[in-house]
């Protein structure tokens, strides 16, 4: 079973994939709006393009898994990376007060305009911006280059920084530049919870077994950075372990480095899908 929906996965070119979905998600658009089951706090399903069709579930598990593992407090200012179309954010419009904040940016346009128009009216303290980056799987004709990109906020604003699944859709310069611009402006002390496919030894020999859930059978170049698409790397891209533990400590990111395992490896014990690194920045 497992290797039937691996087929799936990798068999259709993902431009024929995403127009699939966004087909069959309209039609169970029209038929909850016509059947009144629609929940208008949430993003109608054709504009979901952040993966997961159980979009309110992972929302949830994460805003658990930041209170829980992250610690995360309801006063604390929050960046969220790639925030899509704000399904980390919904659920933390519960939890964080009105002393607290959250900011969040993205290379899609729809997702940020969603979270503007729905989130923002009723919660102002959580903010959206769109950025133009390029990114051949999200934002293929974005003007700016992320391994380029400073992030538009002060130094050291922020208590506890988020980014899910986004580093398994960057390049090697790309997560070195993110994590530099997160360390500046996160706070001595403040928190990292981010999600990466993490290759250690079982995961390399998982992936070469076939017993992974991601093939990452694509080198790129020489560096640690592994892919699954031959002509999109940015659809699914995961790092040498060693590599992002270093990436980390050269941008003082490694007080506390924990890393919880994630299921994508074939690992018998996991806490979610992906592999979560959280960590402090050294005070
Ligand atoms: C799988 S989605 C996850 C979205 C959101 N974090 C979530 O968990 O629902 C990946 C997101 O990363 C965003 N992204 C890709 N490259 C980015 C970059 N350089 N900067 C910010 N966001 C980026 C995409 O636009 C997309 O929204």
């Amino acid at each position: 079973m497992q290797k039937l929906k691996k087929i799936g996965k990798y068999l259709l070119p993902v431009s024929v994939k995403k127009t699939l979905k966004y087909i069959y998600y309209s039609a169970q658009d029209l038929i909850e709006t016509i059947t009144g089951k629609r929940d208008t706090s949430y993003p109608p399903k054709r504009l979901n393009f952040v993966g997961s069709s159980e979009f309110k579930k992972v929302g949830d598990e994460f805003a658990e898994l930041f209170k829980n593992k992250g610690n995360l407090k309801p006063e604390y200012h929050i960046l969220d990376i790639g925030c899509g179309i704000g399904r980390m954010a919904i659920p933390l419009t519960k939890y964080i007060s009105e002393k607290g904040s959250l900011n969040g940016f993205d290379i899609d346009k729809r997702g940020v305009k969603w979270c503007q128009e729905n989130i923002t009216p009723k919660h102002p303290n959580f903010q959206f911006q769109y950025v133009d980056i390029f990114n051949k799987y999200y934002n293929k004709k974005g003007q700016i280059q992320a391994e380029n990109f400073t992030f538009p906020y002060q130094n050291e604003k922020f208590d506890f920084i988020f980014a899910t699944s986004v580093f398994t859709h960057m390049l090697p310069l790309q997560v070195e530049q993110y994590l530099k611009e997160i360390s500046r402006v996160l706070k001595p002390n403040g928190k990292v919870f981010l999600t990466f496919f993490s290759i250690d030894k079982t995961a390399e020999e998982n992936i070469k077994n076939g017993s992974a859930y991601c093939t990452l059978k694509y080198q790129y170049g020489s560096d640690p950075c592994f892919y699954s698409h031959k002509n999109v790397p940015e659809a699914e891209i995961g790092f040498r372990e060693e590599w992002i533990k270093k990436t980390f400590a050269k941008n003082n990111l490694d007080k506390n480095l924990t890393i919880l395992r994630g299921k994508w490896s074939g690992e018998s014990h996991w806490t979610s899908y992906q592999d979560i690194v959280i960590a402090n920045k050294n005070s």
